[in-house]
């Protein structure tokens, strides 16, 4: 029986990786993508979600969602990573549906109200989507199956500032509210997301024994893997999202710790993802009855980079 899962994302360059690898497998049925700002506009998310759902081939609903943080002052796009189309500027054709007339929110409580118990969220992006689910309807938090989300650090530096990662920072209110609620929550931050550097050689494989795929991600990839050349002189890119996916078909890919994550929300720390861990006590109140998150820490990275080439091959 294959797993429901909805994925809320920002695509984004490695967003296309996590969908396109979540629709070809088995073991995973996409009951709908929700879309947020974040590596692009939300307006532009939601075209970049459909053009995926019919490079699948996914007969699969696209509601847009939020399009600026909860609180905070918008921060500008990552254009810089990503390309001004949000997949490396290689202005691929315009999609011919059209996203749901309901918004990313009430989808998200109308699909998990349907299926109680068994809808997991897989977030790629910014989490205003899941606080305002939470918001209008608390009681979903206790019908979601696991709320699995790329974002955050709990050790490894940030890569928007020293302490903090992207779609933690892009929203701290709404991560704060995510990783506060009471349904279980998985993080896969940059303490694994920086162990795992895809390689161009492996898009050039899958563009080999699937053209459809491989050809699309190719092109992409060639912005985003230029980025981290410059960047950080490396010959690849981080498999960021991606591993949300590997995470939700094969969980024993990675190490896990258990403890209580708090976000700041102002100051030189802003978006910074605080892990307490479980069973340590401290006089600063603010991770007491907290709910334990499960924290990423390690992963066997070959295992998941083979799980995503034989997927999409
Ligand atoms: O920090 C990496 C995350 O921010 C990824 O989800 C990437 O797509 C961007 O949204
Ligand atoms: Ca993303």
């Amino acid at each position: 029986m294959s797993r429901k899962v909805i994925i809320d994302t920002d695509p984004g360059i490695d967003d296309a990786m996590a969908i396109l690898f979540a629709f070809e497998t088995e073991q995973l049925d996409v009951l709908g993508l929700t879309t947020t700002f974040g590596n692009v506009s939300v307006d532009l998310a939601t075209h970049n979600a459909l053009i995926l759902a019919e490079l699948a081939g996914a007969d699969v609903p696209v509601a847009k969602g939020v399009s600026a943080p909860l609180e905070i002052t918008p921060r500008p796009h990552a254009d810089f990573v990503h390309g001004r189309d949000g997949f490396g500027n290689i202005n691929w054709p315009a999609p011919k549906g059209k996203a749901l007339d309901v918004s990313a929110a009430q989808f998200i409580i109308d699909t998990v109200k349907a299926h109680p118990g068994e809808v997991t969220l897989i977030a790629l992006g910014p989490l205003g989507n899941l606080a305002t689910a939470l918001e209008m309807a608390p009681e979903i938090a206790n019908l979601v199956d696991e709320v699995i989300l790329m974002g955050g650090t709990a050790i490894e530096y940030g890569n928007v500032s020293p302490v903090a990662e992207a779609n933690i920072i892009n929203d701290p209110h709404a991560a704060d509210k995510v990783f506060t609620a009471n349904w279980q929550v998985t993080m896969i931050g940059l303490d694994v997301t920086h162990q795992v550097l895809l390689e161009i050689d492996l898009l050039e494989r899958i563009k080999a024994s699937r053209p459809k795929y491989g050809d699309f991600l190719c092109q992409a990839a060639k912005y985003y893997i230029k980025f981290y050349k410059d960047r950080l002189d490396v010959d690849g890119c981080f498999f960021h999202d991606a591993s949300t996916i590997a995470y939700a078909m094969e969980p024993d890919i990675f190490g896990i710790e258990l403890g209580a994550i708090r976000v700041a929300c102002e100051g030189l720390a802003i978006g910074q993802t605080i892990f307490a861990p479980e069973g340590m006590t401290f006089s600063e109140p603010h991770w007491d009855c907290v709910p334990i998150t499960q924290v990423c820490m390690e992963v066997d990275s070959k295992r998941m980079l083979n799980l995503f080439e034989e997927t999409l091959s």
